[in-house]
């Protein structure tokens, strides 16, 4: 099998595909960005430009730059375009039933070389891998938001991948300048393991009135040079998505100490969700 890879497709044109599709482009891969709906397409793109003209008017590389990276993505909303690629980064909504079927079209569609990589934060590799007929050839490659700024890439090797595999996505992930991590396919990954506690035991100090949301933010910001505090990030990050992956968490792990804090489920059902929809923890 050609582990070697020059094209890549991102499923999904949301905060974290239309990021990978920037870095990617970036890096000289040439990139297929696929979502359904049209209007997000559209937007990313447009999105994706005006953040390669940012970094151009800051100085951090040559305005030639912009439509060279622009020149190495295109947008579709056709699963068939993808086809050719060498491997498939799937970001879309984080939903097990929406990505296994999006896997099992994957599969289908693309050639038998193909790597296919999931960004999920929580769900397992190893499942996502057994709707497929190349579970050897799945991996997590797991970004952080905001995915041009942040260092990382975790990688996820699912019970069934490759050295070779996990090989080729660690150095896809290299040429695009990230720090890559090898985490087993447990819930939560490195991360989440270690990020989402702490974000569930700040709602509890909140919740037992320990501290206020904002003292409690300066406080692991100015006493732990955290660069965000707990609540502004849990709001950056979307209080549903803290809540679903507390939920994988404590199902997984069985552990009460992964129980989500009710203050954060109630914050969820009030339809508190945070920076997208301006109401978290704070007001935008
Ligand atoms: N896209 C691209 N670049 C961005 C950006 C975005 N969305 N947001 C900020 N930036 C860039 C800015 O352009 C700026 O670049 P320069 O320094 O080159 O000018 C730089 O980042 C700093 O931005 P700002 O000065 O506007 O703001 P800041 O200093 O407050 O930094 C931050 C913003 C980078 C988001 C910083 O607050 C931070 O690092 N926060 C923590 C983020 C974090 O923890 N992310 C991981 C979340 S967990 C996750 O993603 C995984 C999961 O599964 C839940």
């Amino acid at each position: 099998m050609s582990t070697s890879i020059e094209s890549i497709a991102v499923i999904g044109s949301g905060q974290m595909g239309r990021g990978i599709a920037q870095v990617a482009a970036m890096s000289d891969y040439s990139v297929k960005v696929y979502d359904i709906d049209k209007k997000a397409l559209d937007f990313a793109k447009d999105f994706i430009q005006k953040q390669l003209e940012k970094g151009a008017s800051k100085g951090k590389w040559e305005e030639s730059f912009v439509q060279k990276s622009m020149d190495k993505i295109e947008f579709s909303a056709q699963i068939d375009d993808l086809k050719d690629c060498d491997l498939v980064v799937e970001a879309a909504t984080e939903n097990k039933g929406i990505k296994f079927e999006i896997f099992k079209e994957l599969d289908r569609i693309l050639k038998p070389s193909a790597i296919l990589a999931s960004n999920t934060s929580s769900i397992s590799i190893t499942e996502i891998a057994a709707v497929t007929k190349r579970p050897t050839q799945v991996a997590g490659m797991h970004f952080m938001n905001p995915v041009p700024v942040m260092k990382l890439v975790e990688g996820i090797k699912g019970l069934e991948t490759t050295d070779e595999t996990f090989e080729a996505v660690k150095a896809c992930a290299e040429k695009m300048g990230k720090v890559f991590i090898k985490a087993s396919d447990y819930p939560g990954f490195a991360v989440n393991r270690v990020l989402m506690p702490m974000i569930n035991e700040a709602c509890y100090a909140l919740f037992e009135g320990v501290a206020s949301v904002s003292d409690i933010d300066s406080a692991m910001k100015l006493g732990c040079n955290q660069p965000m505090g707990p609540f502004e990030l849990a709001d950056f990050i979307g209080l549903d998505t803290c809540l679903a992956i507390m939920e994988v968490l404590h199902d997984g792990l069985g552990d009460t100490k992964y129980r989500p804090c009710p203050l954060l489920k109630q914050y969820v059902s009030a339809g508190r969700l945070g920076r997208k929809n301006k109401r978290g923890f704070y007001e935008y």
